[in-house]
């Protein structure tokens, strides 16, 4: 069983990969290795992945059609798992077309690709951003996602809608998930825990947003790898008139107040933060909470790991990852 995996040199790409190797399938990898953040931390995550004997890579760009047209008509795939694009809220403030080549072309590029051959089920990545500033909590996947407050955001609702036509259109079994705030051990450099991480560890200041007063729903790598492998198999099925489409939160169903979070961090370092209080960040939102209950009745798991234990992890692959390779 062949799985295409994009985004493969990514963080959640890369987890991803070394666990369905592990469950034996075999896993035919794409990324273009962007420098959004340091290449040499994915091209590390690659090296992990490169000397396994069912893993294969290929160095594409998802915005170029005919890579995307050709890889489709040379290899044969049981599952797609798409999970390549820019990601950031704040990037998409700078840098708005990158997001159009990634996640707009690119995305139609791989429902494409999808379409001209037989698929058991495509699985995306969308996110919590989708959200925007909603005030009902927790976030349910019924709600009312049409007011984006980012470009990135705004990119991911897009992918739903263009998934959705395309399930409805050519019968395609397609899953979207939608991340909440995924930490863990060969995580992002771009993202607030990492950057705390590296600053208290540097004795340098951190920047805390909205004066701390933000929650998210941290959700652990290893909890967001085994909601996919469990979701692979589950390709929607047509009923009562409706594509062979679904949608799901992936979140952690706990959020926690971004001053606890720098806490955990602190206790984990053994070090101080020093604090540089800052007000909130344009595309920023206050607060995100996923409502899990629908995909807990589909795949019977439930994210459970604390944020002590993730931080705890994280922590110790920072500090042997950074002392190994400087
Ligand atoms: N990590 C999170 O907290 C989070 C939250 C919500 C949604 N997501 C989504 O999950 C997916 C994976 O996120 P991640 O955290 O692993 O991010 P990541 O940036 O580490 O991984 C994405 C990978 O895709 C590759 N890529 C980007 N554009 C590409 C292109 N045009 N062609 C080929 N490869 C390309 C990048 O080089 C990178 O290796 C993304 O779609 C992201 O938007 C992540």
């Amino acid at each position: 069983m062949q799985i295409l995996i994009t985004g493969v040199a990514g963080f959640i790409g890369y987890h991803l990969a070394k666990r369905l190797l592990i469950e034996g399938y075999e896993i035919y990898g794409v990324d273009n290795l962007n420098d959004y953040y340091d290449i040499s931390l994915k091209q590390a995550r690659l090296d992990q992945l490169l000397p396994q004997k069912n893993f294969k890579f290929n160095l594409l760009d998802i915005g170029h059609r005919s890579s995307v047209m050709e890889l489709f008509k040379e290899c044969v795939f049981d599952h797609v798992i798409h999970l390549a694009a820019q990601a950031g809220v704040r990037y998409s403030l700078e840098n708005p077309e990158i997001y159009i080549d990634s996640n707009l072309v690119g995305f139609a590029n791989i429902l494409e690709g999808c379409r001209h051959t037989y698929i058991n089920h495509l699985v995306f990545a969308s996110s919590s951003s989708v959200y925007g500033s909603n005030k009902k909590v927790p976030f349910s996947v019924k709600d009312n996602v049409d007011r984006p407050v980012s470009l990135y955001a705004a990119t991911k609702k897009a992918n739903e809608l263009m998934a959705h036509a395309y399930s409805h259109l050519y019968q395609i079994p397609i899953t979207g998930l939608r991340f909440f705030t995924v930490y863990g051990p060969w995580g992002r450099p771009d993202m607030a825990y990492f950057k705390f991480v590296q600053a208290i560890t540097e004795k340098k200041p951190i920047d805390v947003y909205n004066y701390g007063m933000m929650r998210r729903d941290f959700t652990y790598i290893d909890d967001v790898v085994e909601a996919i492998v469990r979701i692979i198999p589950k390709s929607p099925l047509n009923s009562l008139n409706q594509p062979p489409y679904k949608i799901h939160n992936l979140g952690n169903n706990n959020p926690v107040e971004l001053k606890e979070f720098i806490k955990e961090i602190e206790i984990a370092l053994k070090m101080k933060a020093i604090k540089n209080f800052l007000p909130m960040q344009p595309g920023d939102v206050l607060s995100t909470y996923a409502d899990v209950d629908e995909l807990v009745n589909e795949i019977g798991f439930k994210p459970t790991t604390t944020i002590t234990q993730g931080i705890r992890q994280f922590v110790k692959w920072y500090q042997e990852f950074y002392q190994n390779n400087n």
